[in-house]
């Protein structure tokens, strides 16, 4: 299994690790089978834009990576523009994750969407596009599995 240079990059040098005190939105996920979780905090401004975010993420080398760019992605963004920042736009802007390792940039998608979900919670209003996050990506594969 090979990672691209700039997962090893991200992963060596992760940007925005660590935490923010009285965050707008916190959002925690983990993925119940291989035990890994993210937390993401936003600072968001009254104008609904993303002025800062962290995460903390114990997990694999593609976690912590896919954690890196997807906060990347999303800082300084409107809220609206970065529910547009999916998991395949995280692996792309990696340059690919091996097949395998695809499932734990999910892990990114659903701890912004989580920690948007709490500020939407937190301040009474409705995000549109924007469904109730899972607190465990897992759920999702054996879901899918049924149909
Ligand atoms: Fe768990 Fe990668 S192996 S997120």
């Amino acid at each position: 299994m090979a990672y691209s240079d700039k997962v090893m990059e991200h992963f060596t040098n992760p940007r925005n690790m660590g935490e923010i005190d009285n965050p707008s939105g916190v959002g925690t996920v983990g993925n119940a089978q291989c035990g890994d979780i993210m937390r993401v905090y936003f600072d968001i401004d009254d104008e609904g834009i993303i002025r800062d975010v962290k995460f903390k993420t114990f997990g694999c080398a593609a976690a912590v990576a896919t954690s890196s760019m997807a906060t990347e992605l999303v800082k300084g963004k409107s809220i609206q523009d970065a529910l547009k920042v999916t998991n395949a736009a995280v692996c792309e802007a990696l340059d690919g994750l091996p097949p395998i390792k695809v499932h734990c940039s999910l892990l990114a998608e659903e701890a912004i969407h989580a920690a948007l979900w709490d500020y939407a919670e937190k301040n009474g209003i409705v995000i549109e596009g924007l469904e109730k996050p899972k607190t465990d990506i897992h759920e999702d594969d054996e879901d899918s599995e049924e149909y």
